[in-house]
């Protein structure tokens, strides 16, 4: 471990006495955290054969549900995961669990639906035949505001993104083994999280959210090849084209990274997470002018797409 004393990850949240006591959706039934369970036989127990999405709430509304369930249905029909309902299915549950739990704001939720409960403990889809479960947790989630001054540290990590055909990084499934080697990698090198390579070695992305770099006022991220397809991703470089923000994807090396004016992750938990450092190099001055710009904007459009007053 290095010097430092304190780590973080991207996902640090204010405690929140609350939580102790929130009410989780399982099937249909939404009832107190302690009582929420699922089935030792659960295919997403046993397999992590399902997929999730992780959404945000701003005064009653989610923030880029559409753009969450594209996402979501595109991954559940790839891997022939029924989901049971439509858009609006899946609308009314989140909606009834915020009720349930008085929630509007401040508020972060984990979809997940699972291939269902096996009638053996073996691998093959065709033996999950009880439907698929619907678990929904919602947690009050303000973002530790510390580490917008502190920056996150970065390790580059042996583990490297794969390839679409052995698992494709656009699923948001339950298995998460890869990323959890990366951060476990990051950890054991004395950083927050790790910055994971493509299988040719160009820089990719973290095992939790997506990466950007800013270099000489162009905003720089990889291909989409190897990486999540983020939310908060496509915001940024829509939002740079739309402000007519120099916007790049493309193959970039650690020579470029470390050299960066400014590096920022993304995700719908976090929005833009600044970094401090790669591999113990810090980055720029500690100025982050590019990423507060890109903070102010997409604070703005997610006011323009929620009606949020409160933000
Ligand atoms: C590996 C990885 N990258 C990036 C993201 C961020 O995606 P989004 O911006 O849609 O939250 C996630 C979130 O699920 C993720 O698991």
């Amino acid at each position: 471990m290095n010097s430092k004393t304190q780590s973080h990850s991207t996902h640090d949240a204010s405690e929140d006495e609350r939580n102790r006591d929130i009410k989780i959706y399982v099937n249909g039934d939404i009832v107190h955290r302690d009582e929420a369970k699922v089935s030792v036989y659960d295919s997403g127990f046993m397999l992590g054969d399902g997929m999730w999405e992780g959404m945000r709430l701003y005064d009653g509304q989610w923030a880029f549900f559409d753009e969450h369930m594209d996402r979501f249905f595109n991954s559940c029909k790839a891997v022939s995961l029924d989901v049971g309902m439509d858009k609006a299915g899946i609308l009314d549950a989140l909606t009834r669990t915020a009720a349930a739990n008085d929630m509007s704001n401040d508020v972060h939720c984990r979809l997940m639906l699972t291939r269902g409960i096996k009638d053996k403990p073996f691998q093959h889809p065709k033996l999950s035949r009880s439907g698929p479960t619907l678990v929904i947790i919602m947690e009050h989630s303000k973002p530790a505001g510390s580490l917008q001054s502190s920056g996150i540290t970065l390790a580059t990590v042996p583990q490297v993104r794969g390839l679409p055909m052995s698992q494709d990084a656009k699923f948001n499934s339950h298995s998460k083994l890869n990323c959890v080697i990366a951060c476990l990698q990051a950890e054991q090198a004395g950083a927050d999280e790790g910055l994971m390579l493509d299988p040719h070695g160009f820089v990719n992305t973290t095992n939790a959210c997506n990466f950007f770099i800013v270099r000489r006022g162009e905003v720089w991220t990889s291909t989409p090849d190897y990486c999540m397809n983020g939310v908060t991703r496509q915001k940024v470089i829509d939002l740079c084209r739309a402000n007519t923000i120099p916007v790049f994807e493309k193959n970039y090396s650690l020579y470029e990274a470390y050299g960066a004016d400014e590096a920022f992750l993304t995700g719908t938990f976090g929005a833009q997470t600044p970094v401090a450092s790669i591999d113990g190099k810090t980055i720029g001055t500690g100025e982050r002018p590019m990423t507060a710009r890109l903070q102010a904007l997409y604070k703005d459009l997610i006011r323009q797409n929620t009606g949020s007053r409160s933000l």
